[in-house]
């Protein structure tokens, strides 16, 4: 009887939030495995686990990825930055400042995913109009419908990129 084959090990280099890392194992783990459970970077969060609502959203060389839907194998040589990662220690980003001004989270679960994928917009498009956010936004779905306080405070972080 042909027994299943175990998955082949393999080593994957990669950096996190600056740190240059190491993955050894099955080259199919999902990033977020890794940075939830390896790395004990758990805000990050694991909500649909099929690429569906972006809670698990990271940047992978400045771009968002979902987590959950990226082997680790394709992150080799990549720059990973999480929300612990996303401002110099002991400061904040512009959008968790206006995040807490306008008490957007009601659960929390999402609101990682939501201010990386934010994130990564303000970084590329500092100026994106109001269809453009909206656009950009629309794949990270929030169960509880905190959409509009998003909205205000990415348009508060926007502004104070423009007076900094
Ligand atoms: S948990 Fe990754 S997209 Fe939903
Ligand atoms: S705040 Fe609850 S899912 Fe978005």
């Amino acid at each position: 009887m042909t027994q299943p084959s175990s998955p082949a090990t393999s080593v994957v280099r990669f950096s996190v939030n600056g740190e240059a890392r190491t993955f050894e194992g099955d080259a199919q783990t999902p990033l977020l495995w890794v940075l939830r459970d390896t790395l004990k970077l758990t805000g990050t969060k694991y909500s649909c686990g099929i690429g569906l609502c972006g809670a698990c959203t990271v940047h992978m060389d400045g771009q968002p990825v979902r987590a959950c839907a990226t082997p680790v194998s394709s992150v080799a040589g990549k720059k990973i930055v999480t929300i612990e990662g996303l401002a110099p220690a002991d400061d904040e980003h512009p959008l968790q400042t206006a995040w807490k001004k306008h008490q957007v989270p009601q659960c929390g679960y999402c609101q990682s995913g939501q201010i990386m994928q934010a994130a990564a917009l303000l970084a590329t498009r500092p100026n994106a109009t109001e269809a453009q956010i909206e656009t950009y936004m629309e794949p990270i779905l929030c169960r509880c419908g905190t959409y509009q306080r998003i909205r205000a405070a990415i348009k508060d972080a926007q502004a104070a990129g423009r007076q900094g």
